[in-house]
């Protein structure tokens, strides 16, 4: 079982400078509420109460102004601030005492997934005991990202970073799930030609040992993740369709602690007096009436 969960959310977002020069970029909106509450969200619907958030040293005040402890999501959330970025396995090395003996899962403050079987998917996967597991999806420019080659039964046979040659369209999305063995693995990594520990020497570890499974999200799941200013339009243009035509809102943090009953109709109100009069306070109490 995977009971805890790391968000990575450093880095600079200097392609989306000059927004993120006094903010950090998972505290920018995706149309109606800040970044941060899509890949928190997702850990939630996987049922992972305890959250380490990784944040860039002199940012720590502006997370807490809007998630401050998980008090009222019944949750766990605390910080870690990181001097400069190292690379995402870093986060294992940094998050050594948070993990303890336990499972983790990784997803990065940027990514944002959407789609009906997902919770389902997000359930299995929180049910490692043993290895890793990764989520892939099909993109049509997979020189982009960390990229998986599968055979027909579903086994990575190579997986690499950002490949110039094509050798697979499925990517490797943001979100993965851990044995406790990721930190001995992590403290081993040295860094890539870019000077950083990559994920997918990491991911490399645990396929050489027949440990590294994959879950796909098929054609009716998005996976969009933000690092430019087009992206997070796009992104934004897409949960204010799907909001504003179903009344349901996307990544709802309240929403989705209530939902799985880690609290009651006391935290919605104290939520609804924290956020003042807006939309998304009306939204949480259509939810409690
Ligand atoms: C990172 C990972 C890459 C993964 C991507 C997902 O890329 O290194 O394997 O596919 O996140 O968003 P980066 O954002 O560092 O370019």
């Amino acid at each position: 079982m995977i009971k805890k969960g790391i968000i990575l959310a450093g880095g600079m977002g200097t392609r989306m400078s000059p927004l993120t020069k006094a903010v950090n970029k998972q505290l920018l909106p995706i149309y109606d509420k800040p970044l941060i509450f899509y890949p928190l969200s997702i850990l939630m619907l996987s049922k992972i109460k305890d959250v380490l958030i990784i944040v860039n040293k002199g940012q720590l005040d502006q997370y807490k102004k809007i998630i401050p402890n998980g008090n009222n999501l019944g949750m766990k959330i605390s910080y870690i601030e990181q001097d400069s970025p190292r690379g995402l396995p870093d986060a294992f090395i940094l998050g050594e005492n948070f993990i303890k003996k336990d499972n983790v899962a990784l997803i990065l403050g940027d990514n944002f997934f959407y789609g009906q079987n997902l919770t389902k998917m997000l359930l299995n996967c929180s049910k490692l005991d043993d290895g890793a597991k990764v989520i892939l999806h099909k993109v049509s420019k997979p020189e982009l990202y960390g990229v998986a080659k599968i055979d027909k039964f579903k086994k990575i046979v190579s997986i690499k970073e950002k490949p110039k040659k094509f050798i697979s369209d499925l990517a490797v999305t943001g979100l993965y799930f851990f044995d406790n063995d990721v930190i001995k693995y992590a403290k081993k990594l040295k860094p890539s030609k870019r000077g950083e520990l990559e994920i997918t020497d990491l991911l490399n570890k645990y396929r050489l040992k027949n440990k590294l499974k994959a879950d796909l999200i098929g054609r009716g799941g998005a996976w969009l993740d933000t690092g430019s200013i087009e992206d997070f339009y796009k992104t934004t243009m897409f949960v204010s369709a799907i909001e504003n035509r179903q009344g349901f809102k996307i990544s709802c943090i309240e929403e989705i602690a209530f939902n799985n009953s880690w609290i009651g109709k006391k935290e919605i109100l104290s939520s609804i007096k924290f956020y003042g009069k807006c939309n998304y306070s009306e939204y949480l109490k259509k939810l409690i009436i």
